[in-house]
């Protein structure tokens, strides 16, 4: 069976956009969902010269295996502060120094989520407009906006956005 991880761009344990994530991956027909949490990856803040010191953490490798062992990608970025938050930069620039193309070519559905109206779109187009150059093959993508109104006890219950999300869905089940 083809799996696909499941990732939340953030290391809060309540994080809206894991999910959000999980909530589009499990929408997927006949694949195993591998649910990852940036939190069980813990990395030193990237520097120079704790590279140079001690080398590559092993956590930004099991990251990074995790991501090539999958036959595709379900993540959806916090926004903070109109970019990616620090904990999902920082596990993203560790894994450059191993492979600079990290995302390596999987089919990628992107998302963003955040309680206000704009749904992450800031981050999202940082994401869209970097990943590419990163290995990234992102089929599709989607702004989840006013994510405590409209994701609600596991039902997203504005019809519109519905659609929308299984539109997504369904460009990632088919290049799976
Ligand atoms: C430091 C900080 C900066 C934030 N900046 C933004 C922002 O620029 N845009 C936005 O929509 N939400 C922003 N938020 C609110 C986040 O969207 C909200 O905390 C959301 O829950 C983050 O996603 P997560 O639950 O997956 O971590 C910010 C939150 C924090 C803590």
């Amino acid at each position: 069976m083809k799996k696909v991880i499941a990732l939340g761009g953030s290391n809060s344990e309540k994080s809206i956009n894991k999910i959000l994530a999980v909530h589009a991956a499990n929408m997927l027909e006949g694949i195993e969902v591998n649910v990852l949490d940036l939190n069980a990856y813990e990395l030193p803040l990237y520097g120079i010269d704790i590279e140079t010191r001690d080398g590559i953490p092993q956590n930004a490798h099991n990251l990074l295996n995790d991501i090539k062992e999958s036959d595709g990608i379900v993540l959806s970025l916090a926004e903070h502060n109109g970019a990616y938050s620090t904990a999902f930069k920082n596990a993203f620039d560790w894994m450059s120094r191993i492979d600079n193309k990290l995302w390596s070519e999987k089919p990628m559905l992107l998302m963003a989520t955040s309680p206000g109206a704009r749904g992450g779109a800031t981050v999202l187009e940082i994401a869209k407009g970097r990943f590419p150059f990163m290995g990234g093959n992102i089929v599709a993508d989607l702004s989840f906006p006013l994510f405590f109104d409209n994701l609600k006890e596991g039902v997203v219950t504005d019809e519109r956005l519905n659609k929308e999300l299984k539109i997504v869905v369904g460009k990632l089940q088919k290049a799976l």
